[in-house]
């Protein structure tokens, strides 16, 4: 076996998602050099059909990477989301309530278009390269050491090191001390069955529908390849159904729209689960994005607290890289928390009102019906999903 290499930078960034290919490019404007790691291939991460709803503030931070302007004209603005109940379709106004919109957006178009960025920008961006141990966090200088896609090891030595590689990450026990559990969880009784179809759109914005046979969601991908979900048991087994009774199970929760069906070509069942790191900082080392916090997919808001997250991480290391001083740095948690646990308590707040649970009672289903009543016929109400949905302003630890 060939010596390890080590290489000096500024900040080891572990994950090339949309967190960490979005810091090292806000750092790198700074001044500020960072290698990424990620232990998928480049071809993984760019062949992964991934979409998500941005807020407009995660679009606004988007379209000034230059190149990633493409968010615009392959990302589909929306100015509403449809909240269906009781056989009724309600319109949540969004720009008429905020001023604000949001876009949903194929997150794997963004990272073709952010890794194209980086690596033209010279950036040390190593596909395949596997971590397998951190050390010296409680010091100015910690190292992450592991093995290139070739089984070349590797060491890198920074001045700090981010965790930013999802929610299986390797950098969290860093964070969060050996227990390797350190996180406020919870996990739902029920799960999502999502397809994808070759299909004309059957509805020009989201509905979200809590119909008497359980929970739909009509989303969109493009003209002709459309995302719907039904609420399912977390257990079932995604090939077990015909598409006849897919069809017939989402026709039967939308019964205000009719859909457009056409040929079924993906299938998974998505967990619910709600986590937050017990620690987001240990010494020389933080996490952001999925690595800090798992939302249900409700609330739209994985990918935009990921973001939120860089925004402020990115002040506190340059606090501490270019001035010397930790202030930020020690701020980052209590400041990322609070954006972190409203967006906690709207998806779960959403994932509630939309969902019932296989115990619930007649009377859960009726006040259920009651609160979704409030929401739509308040503009308080409407405007507080509006205005979550949307975005809050972005924090600073400045
Ligand atoms: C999606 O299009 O996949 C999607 C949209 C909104 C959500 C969840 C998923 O809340």
């Amino acid at each position: 076996m060939s010596a390890d290499t080590i290489t000096r930078t500024r900040v080891a960034i572990v994950g090339a998602g949309p967190a960490g290919l979005v810091l090292s490019h806000l750092l790198q404007e700074a001044g500020i050099e960072s290698i990424v790691v990620d232990s998928r291939s480049r071809e993984d991460i760019e062949g992964t059909i991934k979409a998500g709803i941005l807020e407009q503030g995660a679009v606004d931070l988007l379209s000034s990477i230059g190149t990633t302007s493409r968010v615009h004209t392959l990302g589909d603005r929306h100015d509403g989301i449809v909240l269906g109940f009781a056989g009724e379709e309600h319109r949540i106004d969004f720009p008429g309530l905020t001023g604000r919109s949001v876009w949903l957006y194929p997150q794997h178009e963004v990272l073709i278009d952010l890794i194209a960025a980086r690596l033209a920008a010279g950036q040390d961006l190593r596909f395949g390269a596997t971590v397998t141990s951190i050390d010296g966090v409680d010091t100015s200088s910690p190292r992450i050491s592991g093995t290139h896609a070739d089984g070349e090891p590797f060491t890198i030595e920074a001045e700090f090191v981010v965790g930013a590689d999802g929610s299986h990450s390797v950098v969290r026990p860093v964070v969060t001390g050996p227990s390797r559990q350190g996180g406020y969880f919870r996990e739902y009784p029920f799960a999502w069955f999502g397809i994808l179809c070759e299909a004309p759109k059957s509805s020009e914005e989201l509905i979200y529908s809590n119909s008497s046979s359980g929970f739909a969601l009509i989303s969109q991908r493009s003209e002709n390849v459309q995302r719907m979900y039904f609420q399912c048991d977390p257990e079932v087994d995604p090939n077990a159904m015909s598409e006849a009774e897919i069809w017939d199970t989402l026709q039967a929760r939308v019964p205000g729209t009719e859909l457009k069906e056409g040929p079924i070509f993906q299938r998974d069942v998505l967990r619910f689960r709600s986590f937050v790191s017990h620690e987001l900082r240990n010494g020389r080392a933080a996490l952001v994005g999925d690595a800090a916090h798992t939302v249900p997919p409700t609330g739209a808001k994985g990918m935009n607290l990921a973001i939120a997250d860089v925004i402020l991480l990115n002040e506190a290391l340059q606090e501490l890289l270019l001035q010397g001083s930790e202030r930020g740095l020690d701020r980052y948690a209590e400041t990322a928390s609070q954006r972190i646990w409203k967006a906690q308590h709207f998806s779960w707040w959403m994932t509630s009102m939309l969902h019932l649970t296989p115990e619930a009672s007649d009377f859960d289903r009726m006040r259920q019906l009651g609160e979704l009543r409030t929401v739509v016929e308040s503009e308080a109400g409407r405007t507080y999903l509006a205005e979550a949905y949307t975005g809050w302003p972005f924090a600073t630890t400045l």
